[in-house]
């Protein structure tokens, strides 16, 4: 899939996360200072919506069984969370977020 308009950046206030359906796909979109990342939604522990956890800083937190991960990289933070999670390449145009399912973030 190529690029896809998720939002408007105002749809996702700084320190917060939101989950969209980009295709078939749920993706949380995460707002850290102004900066978009994007992830899968569901916890690679469980099928736990990550837009239902907790940001702190560069880490969200599952609240099922608090597992936690890197925003920016998808790497696992805390247990019992041991598969890291995907990360999509974010693009803001126009006051836009622009998530690409094919590209990774930092690619
Ligand atoms: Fe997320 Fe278990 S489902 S930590």
């Amino acid at each position: 899939m190529a690029e896809t308009v998720v939002c408007p950046t105002s749809d996702v206030p700084e320190g917060s996360v939101k989950r969209f359906e980009v295709g078939n796909q749920p993706v949380a979109v995460f707002n850290l200072g102004g900066s978009f990342y994007a992830t899968d939604d569901e916890c690679t522990h469980g099928s736990f919506s990550l837009a239902e956890g907790i940001v702190d800083g560069e880490i969200v937190e599952c609240t099922m069984h608090f597992g936690a991960f890197n925003i920016k990289t998808g790497a696992v933070e805390a247990p019992p969370c041991s598969i890291p999670l995907r990360t999509y390449k974010v693009t803001v145009r126009d006051d836009q977020v622009v998530v690409d399912l094919d590209k990774e973030a930092g690619e």
